[in-house]
Formats: structure tokens, sequence, C-alpha cells
């Protein structure tokens, strides 16, 4: 495990866009992880920049979000599919057919999941998976206490998680209960994989994630098994380690 600690979140978001932008101009074709919340919107925005500056090319590169609320609609505010379009897929050049994300509307969860775990079967692995950390350690929405061994699923987002959301929701009663998220294994399987995390609330999680023991009480400790993982952090992400 690489840690690199910038300064600030511009440079921990500079540091990421760097090497995801490294990714894809070695293979165009690349496969990536993305993930949503506060943490990568800069380092998206740097993407964005690289590829108005006519640096980089997403035409041939395939997405695979790692998750999505279950209930919302693709054009309900908090979704992730809205996060993602105006974040990046609007201002960039990645084609519909290339870009993956779960359906958070489908009435049935099991063969969203399944269809989910059967697209990215037939990409193989991810080239680069790029993951944030909830303040309890989850990566994705694989909350502590969720199997290891799930590749795609239908996950009951903790108390801690819909709390933490709830303003942007507008109340608790809106934060959806469940979510669709890629598991653990699926995302151990990656050939890479980049953990970003900034500001002091990451810091007790992040120290946990990467010095302490691995156990399914911090879903993101499982990274210390991973052969090729490199952590961005800033100073306050930091200060615990
Ligand atoms: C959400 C997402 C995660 C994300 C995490 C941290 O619950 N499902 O993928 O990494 O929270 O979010 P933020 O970057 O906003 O702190």
């Amino acid at each position: 495990m690489r840690v690199i600690i910038k300064n600030d979140y511009r440079g921990m978001s500079r540091e990421a866009a760097r090497i995801v932008a490294h990714q894809v101009l070695a293979k165009p074709e690349s496969v990536l992880g993305l993930p949503t919340g506060d943490t990568p919107t800069m380092m998206y925005e740097e993407l964005v920049n690289m590829y108005k500056l006519g640096l980089l090319d997403f035409s041939r590169v395939v997405t695979f979000n790692l998750d999505e609320y279950y209930g919302l609609s693709p054009d309900h505010p908090q979704s992730y599919h809205r996060y993602m379009r105006e974040n990046l897929f609007d201002h960039v050049n990645a084609t519909n057919e290339n870009i993956h994300i779960p359906d958070g509307r489908t009435k049935d969860a099991k063969s969203a999941c399944k269809s989910y775990q059967e697209d990215l079967s037939r990409y193989g692995k991810i080239d680069l998976q790029v993951l944030g950390i909830g303040p309890n350690g989850h990566i994705g929405f694989n909350e502590p206490g969720t199997d290891w061994g799930m590749t795609v699923g239908l996950v009951r987002l903790s108390d801690t998680t819909r709390n933490r959301v709830a303003p942007r929701f507008g109340g608790i009663k809106n934060v959806p209960v469940h979510a669709i998220t890629m598991g653990i294994k699926t995302i151990m399987r990656s050939k890479k994989i980049l953990l970003l995390a900034s500001g002091k609330a990451k810091a007790i999680p992040t120290k946990r994630a990467i010095e302490g023991p691995i156990t399914e009480a911090v879903p993101a400790s499982v990274l210390q098994l991973h052969p090729d993982v490199t952590v961005i952090l800033d100073q306050e992400a930091a200060s615990q380690l």
C-alpha cells in the first residue's frame, strides 16, 4: 500500500486526477470503477479540464459506478446517476453504452444486481477502481458487517450513513433505506485501487483502514490485502496516522 499525503483537498484531487489520466492515456479502453460523494468532485473537475484541453479521450473508456441508492430515479437530485452526469459525463466524450451505474429504480433488485454483475464480468477486471471512504469505514455502500463475499448486492444503509445525508434529502424520512452496491469481492478483483480521503472527519476511518486490524467492522481495512493500492490523503485526513 502506497500512501501519498498532499497539503490540501486540491492537492489530493490533482494527484488523483493525474493517476486516472495516466491510466486512460496508457490504455484508452480502460475500465474505470468510479465513486461519488464530495471527495471525488474536484478530481472529476480536473479530469474535465484535461479533457477540454484535448489531453484526454473518454470515447473508449468503460466506467462502472460503485453504487446507487435504491428507489431513486436517475433524475433525482441526490441520485448517483445525476451526480455522475453533472460532475463528469455531461462534460466529456464518454459514450452511453460504456457507462454503467446500478439501476436504482428497478422493482426487481435481485435481477438488477445480477445484470450489473454480468456487465462487469463481460469486461473482466476493473483496471483502476477509485474509492472514497465513509466516516464509518465503508467503501461503496459496503457498510460495517456487509458480507465480503458479495459481488454486487442490495444492502441496507446504516443509520450513521442515512443520518449523514439526511439534510441533502430534506430529512431522514426521504433517505433511501437500501442501496445497490458493488461488493468487496468485486472491488478486490480490480487490478489497481485508488483510495481518496480528505478532511478531519476521515482521519479516524482512514487510520483504521490502513493501520488497524483487517475486520468486517471496517470494510476499507480489506484493502490492506490488495496488492496494488494507492491512498491519497490531505493533511487533515492523514492527521491520525
Ligand atoms: C457515500 C458513498 C461512498 C463514498 C462515501 C463518502 O456513502 N456511497 O462511495 O465514498 O459516502 O462520501 P464523501 O466523499 O461525500 O465523504
